[in-house]
């Protein structure tokens, strides 16, 4: 039976590429898509939503607009990293579909608590969102069957600041407030992100095949991999799809049962995430993190799958 999962999401270019990754995956039932501010502004992510979904066939799925701010900190969205669009040099016509009437973080609360244990969430952008459902639905928490969240670097270095991880980073409070709500959480930090780079020889593979899709990948990646060049990396972070393989291809994950925790003051250190290894705190584990990866081998599951998406539109 495939994975009912709702991807929450800020997009965004690798978010963009973790939409077609779903859609090219049996293992996976791609239920709606829950927007939040980020990368870009909520209205840029939702816009890009149903524009994603529209070009690779699949404006049946629901996008549920949701958060226009973080909790407590202002908003912030990264266009130096994903172009000002949100999906880099892509040109999207204006989608036709449009969104489902409400707000997202109701729409959440009533799937979760219509089919209890059933539908995971994978919270691809700041936590906003899904700490809204917690705190106004108490049995959210309960009802959910997990949370398979891109965010955090426990062992790696920060991307949005020496310590922070930038969904983590843009809203703290949320992320406090999802850590320590006692929902099952595995967590996909910079730590395994970080080593799986989509680099130009893969985007030049799938040039080979002449489609939108690859049009997109290669006009949306290319702003994503400047940055990357410019930070000492060989190639783009798959950060969003790398959520994926924990249903696709969890043998390529190695996870660790940790307590981890948020530093969500206003100082230096605000967004850090850190993993209590030596028990120091005496607090129960609240989730588990990937801290390993064959990166190699999943970017390969990537570039198939997307080949094989590819070839199904023309
Ligand atoms: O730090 C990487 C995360 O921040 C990814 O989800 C990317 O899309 C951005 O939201
Ligand atoms: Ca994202």
């Amino acid at each position: 039976m495939p994975k009912r999962i709702i991807i929450d999401t800020d997009p965004g270019i690798d978010d963009a590429f973790a939409f077609l990754l779903a859609l090219a995956s049996p293992e996976i039932k791609l239920e709606a898509l829950t927007t939040t501010q980020g990368n870009v502004t909520l209205e840029a992510a939702t816009r890009n939503a149903l524009a994603v979904l529209e070009l690779a066939n699949a404006s049946h799925i629901p996008v549920i607009a949701g958060s226009v701010v973080p909790l407590v900190q202002p908003l912030r969205a990264s266009a130096h990293v994903h172009g000002e669009s949100g999906i880099g040099n892509s040109k999207l016509p204006t989608p036709k579909s449009k969104t489902i009437e409400g707000h997202a973080v109701d729409y959440l609360i009533q799937r979760v608590l219509a089919e209890p244990g059933e539908l995971s969430i994978f919270p691809i952008g700041p936590l906003t969102n899904i700490a809204m459902a917690i705190r106004k639905e108490p049995k959210f928490a309960k009802a959910v069957k997990e949370l398979v969240i891109m965010g955090g670097a426990v062992l790696e270095h920060g991307n949005v600041t020496p310590q922070a991880e930038f969904n983590i980073y843009v809203d703290p409070h949320a992320a406090h407030i999802v850590f320590h709500s006692g929902v099952p959480i595995t967590l996909i930090p910079l730590d395994v992100t970080h080593k799986c780079l989509l680099k130009i020889e893969h985007v030049d593979r799938l040039l080979k095949i002449k489609s939108p899709i690859t049009k997109f990948i290669n006009d949306a990646v290319e702003v994503y991999l400047r940055f990357s060049f410019d930070h000492g990396f060989t190639g783009s972070a798959l950060h969003d799809p790398l959520t994926l393989a924990t249903i696709i291809a969890p043998e390529l994950l190695t996870f660790k049962e940790l307590h981890v925790d948020v530093d969500h003051s206003s100082g230096v250190s605000m967004g850090k995430t850190f993993g209590d290894f030596f028990g120091n705190t005496s607090k129960p584990v609240n989730m588990k993190v990937a801290l390993q990866v064959r990166g190699e081998e999943f970017i390969e599951l990537f570039i198939q799958r997307m080949e094989t998406l590819a070839k199904s539109i023309s």
